[in-house]
């Protein structure tokens, strides 16, 4: 199960690499992946925060990219960005924004990158909001950590990142990122990694996740806890009971398209929820991580094929 599970991931995350897959979803694929995708413009964006809003679930809104070719395109993306960061003021709704570090440049040009991020954390400081830097694949985790970092040490402290459980060098990572007090939102990680560096098997990710949102309770710093995952949502709940950890010290995240009546029960039931929310036209590295995640997100897909 395990194995086979793991197994599954890898097939679709290297069957989506190819270039034909790729050409024939985004010629055919539109349709299905809207199930992962809230809008193809901001202002579709900004109804949807409304209506989870009124469901008392907060959001963290992302314009869809990465892996950029050339550093104007970065530039497109900060300002978008920098509109985004506009358009939820205006709106009144209630949302933070996630970026991804290579959609502003990161493989390109690390300087130009962190200028970019800067103009859309300084514009959101402006605003009294917040910017996540997803975490995307290791060769990229130590630079888009020392960005955070030196983004705080520049007193722009509205800014936090993600940390993977599925990688070795996490913990240390969490340690450091408390002590500097960074902002981390806590995931089990999403991309293809080697055996060097990230822990291959389901049971080690799950251990290590549980260690590292422990280690952001039992010190009282506040976290974000990203998962659909049943078995971490319950230990969370009930390790949060027993220690007597207030609602308010933690929030749970998950994706848009994904598990919504559960995103409103736990707010119903008082637990602060955050719906990652994508945009935008450049969806398909994206929508095939999502089908890579979970069999069931694929059969859904295919199913909705046949309606
Ligand atoms: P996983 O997919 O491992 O499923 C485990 C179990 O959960 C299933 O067996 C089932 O029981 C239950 N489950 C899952 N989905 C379900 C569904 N739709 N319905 C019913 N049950 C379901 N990754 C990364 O590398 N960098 C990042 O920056 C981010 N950012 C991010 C933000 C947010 C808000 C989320 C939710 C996730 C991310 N991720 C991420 C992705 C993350 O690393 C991970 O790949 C996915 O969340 C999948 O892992 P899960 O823990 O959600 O469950």
């Amino acid at each position: 199960m395990d194995i086979g599970s793991e197994l599954y991931r890898k097939t679709l995350l290297t069957i989506s690499g190819n270039s034909l897959v790729e050409k024939l979803t985004l010629k055919y694929g539109g349709k299905l992946a809207a199930k992962f995708i809230a809008s193809q413009e901001l202002g579709g964006a900004l109804q949807v925060i409304g209506d989870l809003n009124r469901k008392g679930i907060l959001v963290t809104l992302d314009h869809l990219g990465e892996g950029i070719r050339a550093l104007s395109e970065a530039s497109g993306y900060r300002e978008e960005y920098i509109r985004l960061v506009r358009g939820i003021e205006q709106a009144g709704v209630n949302s933070n924004v996630s970026l991804k570090p290579t959609q502003m440049g990161l493989a390109l040009d690390p300087e130009a990158c962190y200028a970019n991020i800067r103009a859309v954390v300084r514009e959101a400081a402006a605003a009294g909001n917040f910017v996540r830097i997803d975490m995307e694949d290791s060769p990229y985790t130590q630079a888009t950590i020392d960005m955070v970092k030196r983004l705080h040490g520049e007193g722009l402290t509205n800014v936090g990142t993600v940390i993977q459980a599925y990688l070795r060098r996490t913990q240390a990572d969490v340690r450091d990122l408390i002590q500097s007090g960074v902002n981390l939102r806590l995931v089990k990680g999403a991309y293809k990694e080697p055996a060097e560096v990230a822990y291959q098997k389901k049971s080690e990710v799950i251990d290590n996740f549980k260690a590292i949102i422990r280690m952001h309770l039992d010190q009282g710093v506040y976290t974000a806890i990203a998962s659909h995952d049943d078995t971490i949502i319950r230990w969370v709940r009930e390790y949060a009971s027993e220690n007597r950890i207030s609602q308010d010290k933690f929030e749970f995240q998950m994706l848009y398209g994904l598990r919504m009546n559960e995103q409103a029960r736990l707010a119903s039931e008082g637990y602060r929820v955050r719906c990652y929310v994508p945009y935008g036209k450049m969806w398909y590295p994206y929508y095939t991580r999502r089908l890579a995640e979970k069999p069931a997100n694929l059969m859904m897909v295919l199913q909705n094929m046949f309606r």
